[in-house]
């Protein structure tokens, strides 16, 4: 039985210990594992901690502005960091996956580096969980926030890395998150990639596909909210397809809707979703965003799929 009392206090003990008199940075995306994660120091060390948001220009619609007013609302002092163009600049001419998430990794903890380097501050806080480390380790995928687990030491990057939620899974992580008296848009939010979209676009990642990926995103989001599933979203397809609009023949974009329930994302399974809610989001992914001609339904599960598509 996890003792989530019990969690909180040996977790803020070690973080005390980590940080002694120094200061500490906490990588926050704005999702569950990193949001604890920064409570975490902050009710631990305090004014020793400077939270930084990295706008790496593929977050979802309204997400940067979601973060900082959280952060903001919970007394973190914050650090916003606008990195949009040095993060497209990686992804340039990268269409294998393995090589755009290992791209995004090294951007990610260069740019955290630079700025724990400006701050004069070597210690980092992030939210790796569980399964992060259990996937990347085994090989599945490079998560971007895993290092020493495969043998990269952090202090390459200039800094001491402290994981407080490596051994929980997400339904404990959402209990620390009640149990820190977190808001419910926190606790209960849905699972996010650190690479956030780019996982979402196969092949190369560009600013003008990214923003057809984020559009399809919040019309699913909008739509599978009422089935309350553990994750939902689109993905943009490297390939064409021909369809008709205003009565003319396109080449256009294909997107496919991903909308699975799961515990903890080791394994997951494709939502059995009413047909009018299917053709609603079809109606307006292919209505509402003109160079989309076709919508598709992925109905695996996880294993043989994985989540993500990348
Ligand atoms: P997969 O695609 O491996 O995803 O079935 C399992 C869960 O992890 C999320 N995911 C990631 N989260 N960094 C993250 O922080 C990553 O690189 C990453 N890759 C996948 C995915 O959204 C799902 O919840």
């Amino acid at each position: 039985m996890f003792d989530v009392e019990a969690f909180v206090e040996n977790s803020l003990e070690d973080i005390r210990q980590f940080v002694g008199e120094n200061r500490i940075i906490s990588a926050c995306s704005g999702g569950v594992d990193s949001t604890v994660t920064t409570v975490l120091v902050q009710k631990s060390v305090g004014e020793k901690l400077l939270a930084v948001f990295i706008n790496d220009g593929l977050r979802r619609k309204g997400e940067p502005e979601f973060v900082i007013r959280t952060l903001n609302n919970l007394g973190i002092r914050t650090k916003l960091i606008d990195a949009k163009e040095e993060f497209f600049a990686v992804f340039k001419g990268k269409t294998d996956a393995e090589k755009k998430r290992k791209a995004f990794r090294e951007k990610f903890y260069k740019t955290l580096g630079r700025v724990a380097h400006e701050e004069q501050i070597n210690y980092i806080a992030q939210g790796t969980i569980k399964a992060d480390v259990i996937e990347t380790v085994k090989g599945i995928k490079s998560q971007h926030n895993v290092l020493e687990q495969i043998g990269i030491n952090p202090e390459i990057y200039g800094y001491k890395i402290i994981e407080p939620l490596r051994n929980l899974f997400k339904p404990e992580v959402r209990k620390v998150a009640h149990e820190l008296g977190l808001p419910a848009d926190i606790s209960e939010r849905m699972p996010f990639p650190g690479p956030a979209l780019s996982l979402r676009v196969l092949g190369e990642v560009t600013p003008q596909r990214i923003e057809i990926v984020r559009r399809a995103t919040q019309i699913v989001e909008e739509e599978a909210e009422q089935l309350k599933t553990f994750q939902n979203f689109a993905v943009l397809h490297n390939d064409k397809a021909t369809g008709i609009k205003n009565g003319k023949r396109v080449y256009g974009n294909i997107i496919t809707v991903r909308i699975v329930d799961s515990q903890d994302a080791v394994t997951a399974r494709a939502r059995q979703v009413p047909y009018e809610i299917l053709a609603r989001i079809s109606d307006r992914i292919t209505g509402e965003i003109s160079s989309v001609v076709r919508c598709l339904y992925d109905l695996t599960d996880k294993p043989p799929s994985t989540i993500e598509f990348e």
